[in-house]
């Protein structure tokens, strides 16, 4: 395993108290390379096509099985704004696995969050994710990945990619997984994040279909393979209504564009945006925080690693580039 079961030490960043963890995993965050919106369905999702990408940037989870006679699981974050009830997805997948398995097992866990909410970019999702693997490999595995990859789609639309290997063409509400083949491990990844977020049903509700575009999902998925990264064709039908909903976002693309990215754009329902490559002028992220006040981080293409066993590994720890 790629991971070590073998107790690990963390210090709580709340009471100082060193703390022992049964298993520490990194939850990455995801990008869509590609997303078009196919229709509205009779149950008011969205029926969408979309190529989603995991990348080195992410949240570390740690994990610790609590005592038999333990009746509750226990939550801690690090970012005050995420909430540590049952409505966190944390608890939800717990909740979800101890029901689905008949297990008795309660954990005890604690998020280090560095994905910002609002972002596009899965974080809740992913942390949902990596808690089903966590609590199946903390329990001896009681279900198959396939039973974990059936039961994600009813904590939320975008959990389930999380359990592919990284790179997978989504379809249905994002829960249906069409694995592809692993992109190769681009490494000029720049993630873009405003302060201001946007809801997923916000940017919904902006939605006008009649400016939705008009490419095949299939067409553009064959983009990658022909013309891999450089050369394949982006776009997100999401974005015309997220920038309705919060103008500067465009001017953000726009001035990455103005800055030599060829490729810039937004991820997912927002507000995150994505730029492929270095422009020649090394000074942008500098420029650009001071304009817009906008978190940077550079990163790369992630995949997890073959075996049902193993999960996400980030090579190296992102922090904040620019602020
Ligand atoms: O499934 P999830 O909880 O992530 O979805 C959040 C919201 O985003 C939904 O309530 C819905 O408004 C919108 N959504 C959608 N179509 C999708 C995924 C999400 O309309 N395929």
């Amino acid at each position: 395993m790629q991971f070590s079961t073998a107790s690990q030490d963390l210090t709580d960043v709340r009471t100082g108290a060193h703390q022992q963890w049964d298993l520490e995993l990194f939850s990455p965050a995801k990008i869509n390379l590609f997303l078009r919106i196919m229709g509205k369905r009779p149950d008011n999702y969205h029926e969408l096509a979309s190529l989603f990408q995991t990348v080195g940037f992410g949240d570390n989870l740690y994990f610790a099985k609590l005592p038999e006679d333990a009746r509750a699981d226990a939550f801690t974050c690090t970012a005050p704004n995420v909430p540590s009830d049952k409505s966190n997805l944390v608890m939800k997948a717990l909740d979800l696995f101890r029901a689905k398995t008949g297990t008795h097992q309660f954990f005890r866990v604690h998020l280090d969050k560095l994905i910002p909410a609002q972002a596009g970019m899965g974080g809740g999702s992913g942390d949902a994710a990596t808690t089903l693997f966590a609590a199946n490999e903390l329990t001896g595995c009681p279900a198959t990945p396939e039973q974990l990859v059936a039961w994600s789609g009813d904590l939320g639309s975008d959990i389930t990619f999380f359990l592919s290997s990284g790179t997978c063409y989504c379809t249905g509400r994002g829960e249906v997984l069409h694995p592809q083949p692993n992109i190769q491990a681009y490494k000029k990844v720049w993630l873009i994040k405003p302060e201001e977020g946007l809801s997923t049903p916000m940017v919904f509700k902006h939605l006008d279909y009649n400016e939705l575009s008009s490419e095949d999902p299939l067409e553009l998925l064959k983009s990658f393979q022909d013309k891999g990264i450089e050369g394949a064709t982006y776009l997100n039908d999401l974005e015309p209504p997220a920038f309705k909903a919060l103008p500067m976002l465009k001017q953000m693309k726009q001035d990455m564009q103005a800055a030599g990215f060829k490729v810039v754009l937004m991820s997912g329902s927002g507000t995150t945006l994505f730029a492929l490559g270095d422009p020649a002028d090394r000074d942008w992220p500098i420029v650009f925080t001071r304009k817009w006040g906008c978190n940077i981080w550079r990163t790369e293409f992630i995949n997890r690693p073959e075996g049902e066993h193993l999960w996400y590994r980030q090579e190296r720890p992102y922090g904040a580039e620019h602020k």
